[in-house]
């Protein structure tokens, strides 16, 4: 069964998305949590559902001793679940090619740094856009310009606001993320 180690800093619930698909098909378990944010949301699911966690600050996230630990899961994939911090270049390196990300729009427009949740969707919705979606990528030395894996799209209407529109992201990130995950690990061998 492959280890999947998530990163997450908010309230988790891509983290809750994916746990949930994969007890129900049991190709994958969530080996650990990474979180950056005592009293995150994403610490209380995985209190609630028995899983390891890391809690990290700026030294411990830069150093060796948490990738050894990382290292010590086995990880099929890294999976960034809304985690703000940018990977670090050793971190990338030791993981290369196993690292991927959500984001909450479709890059590279609306991406880099401090384009993250309600910033990414408000940007979207004071350009007038009329289409917004998820990418799915890897992650590289790069803020948000690793290869893309899957974008998937949904209209915005004239009456939309940031609020329904996170509420559209979030509903095609719930539904589209954990099975990107499976779909990549039915291409590793685990
Ligand atoms: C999601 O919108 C994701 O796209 C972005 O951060 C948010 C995390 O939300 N990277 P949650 O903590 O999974 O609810």
């Amino acid at each position: 069964m492959h280890s999947l180690i998530i990163f997450a800093s908010g309230a988790g619930s891509n983290a809750n998305a994916i746990l949930e698909y994969f007890k129900k098909n049991g190709k994958a378990k969530v080996a650990l949590i990474v979180c950056n944010k005592a009293g995150a949301g994403v610490l209380k699911i995985a209190e609630r559902e028995g899983i390891p966690t890391s809690l990290i600050d700026k030294t411990t996230f830069n150093g060796q001793v948490l990738i050894d630990e990382m290292r010590s899961y086995n990880p099929s994939l890294i999976v960034l679940a809304g985690f703000l911090w940018k990977i670090p270049d050793g971190m990338t390196r030791a993981f290369s090619g196993k690292i991927i990300n959500i984001h909450p729009a479709l890059l590279p427009k609306y991406g880099g740094k401090g384009m993250y949740g309600h910033n990414v969707h408000d940007a979207v919705i004071a350009a007038q856009e009329k289409e917004s979606g998820i990418t799915i990528h890897y992650v590289n030395e790069h803020y948000d310009e690793g290869n893309i894996i899957v974008q998937e799209k949904c209209s915005i209407k004239p009456n939309d606001t940031p609020d329904t529109l996170a509420n559209k992201i979030h509903r095609l990130e719930h539904l589209y993320f954990p099975r990107v995950v499976g779909y990549l690990l039915d291409k590793i061998k685990d």
